[in-house]
């Protein structure tokens, strides 16, 4: 079966070949020359591990291709899969325009009626709306079937072999058939709904999660106020399977490309529906709150930051991806820079030069021990291998007095750290 994929952002280019790998004839389309020509030479442009390897061995298979929409003047496949960004604007709605586009451009090219599904994620209700826009008046009877998707950077592979669950929305019974026929390989539940229910999935399972995530990061708040310790607290509420461990973990909050423009969309759908989820607001404004927690400790152990070197450790929102958008270390830079502070930061794989982090103070460096020379403090903001695994020893010996750590991802061991000689803080570990 012949499958088009449009759009080869993480989830496009992991569907593409996932499919491929699945057996199926898969053409990869993407608006963007330097990205077809590097997957045309089985090459990738984003960092996830394994993936390369992936791409490689399914394009060798033969039944994976790739091509710039611009070259494309006929689409003859069965099923088009539609995986563009949604991102966020200004006033938190999602931005739906690159999705209005794939549209337009698959019903003008389809030769035949196609099963179109869309795995952007998109406000509850936009099914529907396209359905009447773009569908009901084309030359084919096209099905629609939105197909959210769960993957998580830096596990995408895993993710794609191992989903929790695959939902599946269609108002047309063949339709939802034929795209879980598409899974078969796969071992998980399959729910099946309406579209406007698939699309509300997504948004309330990375909304439950973000939530998730800045209730405990409250608790660690009130933890450092009260002399208690979050790391024995989500030990023990997790026993309770009702509330379960994972997505506990406190810190300086969640970042991405999905949280957070999720959240904000979900937060603008509930106003313009009338309703004010007062629950989400809590999860953002809290959110946003924990970025300054690094800055406080500085100033409360440091007076003013002016002058102060501190090294930041980590630019990717969280390790194996080298994905900074809406990334906790940025805004932390920015405020340290606002501050004063003289800061050097350090990322495994992201070149803050390259990436434009548009921290246009910061000094980027190649190697961790460069980021930490003479500094007073250090902030590990993404908790890649690198850092957890360092010798300490060796750091303190780089670094100068006060010797603050600010452990953002509470990853490290305080103890350990402490009896170096550093003065260590976590968020709500009260070590
Ligand atoms: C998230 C969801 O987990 C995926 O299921 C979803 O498919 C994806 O968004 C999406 O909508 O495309 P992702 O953004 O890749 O995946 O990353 P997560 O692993 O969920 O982490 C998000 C943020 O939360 C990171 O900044 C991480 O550091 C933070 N986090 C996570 C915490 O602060 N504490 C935790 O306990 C867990």
């Amino acid at each position: 079966m012949k499958i088009t994929v449009l759009g080869l952002g993480y989830v496009g280019l992991l569907t593409a070949v996932g499919l491929a790998n699945s057996g199926y004839e898969i053409i990869g389309l993407d608006v963007d020359i330097r990205k077809i020509q590097m997957l045309q030479n089985e090459n990738i442009y984003i960092y996830e591990p394994g993936l390369d390897e992936f791409v490689k061995e399914n394009a060798k298979k033969g039944n994976l291709t790739f091509d710039t929409l611009e070259n494309v003047s006929c689409i003859d496949s069965e099923i088009v899969f539609v995986a563009v960004g949604t991102p966020s604007q200004s006033n938190g709605s999602a931005d739906l325009s690159q999705l209005n586009n794939a549209l337009e451009y698959v019903v003008d090219r389809a030769s035949n009626p196609l099963t179109i599904v869309v795995k952007s994620t998109v406000p509850p209700g936009t099914g529907k709306k396209i359905k009447e826009i773009y569908l009901e008046k084309a030359s084919f009877s096209h099905s629609y079937v939105s197909n959210p998707e769960f993957l998580r950077e830096g596990q995408a592979l895993k993710d794609w072999f191992y989903p929790d669950r695959i939902v599946i929305g269609g108002d047309d019974r063949e339709a939802t058939t034929l795209i879980s026929h598409l899974y078969k390989d796969i071992n998980a539940p399959i729910v099946i709904t309406d579209v406007t229910t698939a699309e509300m999935i997504k948004y309330a399972s990375n909304a439950f999660l973000a939530t998730k995530i800045s209730f405990i990061n409250e608790i660690a708040n009130l933890c450092d106020l009260t002399g208690a310790n979050i790391d024995g607290v989500v030990q023990g509420v997790s026993h309770d399977p009702r509330i379960g461990g994972s997505f506990l973990r406190a810190g300086i909050g969640y970042g991405g490309s999905c949280f957070p423009k999720d959240v904000r969309a979900l937060d603008f759908i509930s106003t313009i529906n009338g309703h004010s989820f007062e629950l989400l607001k809590a999860v953002i404004n809290v959110n946003n709150r924990q970025r300054f927690i690094p800055i406080q400790i500085l100033k409360r152990e440091m007076g003013l930051l002016s002058g102060k070197k501190i090294a930041v450790l980590g630019l990717a929102f969280k390790p194996n991806t080298d994905d900074i958008r809406e990334a906790p270390s940025i805004e932390i830079i920015n405020l340290l820079i606002g501050e004063g502070a003289s800061v050097k930061a350090y990322d495994p794989i992201v070149d803050g030069t390259e990436k434009n982090c548009y921290c246009q103070e910061a000094v980027f460096t190649k190697n961790i021990w460069e980021a930490i020379h003479e500094a007073h403090a250090i902030i590990l903001t993404t908790e890649w291998d690198e850092f957890v695994n360092l010798d300490w020893f060796e750091v303190f010996k780089y670094t100068q007095s006060p010797h603050i750590i600010i452990d953002g991802r509470n990853v490290l061991q305080p103890r350990l750290i402490k009896e170096i000689g550093f003065k260590c803080f976590g968020i709500g570990r009260n070590t």
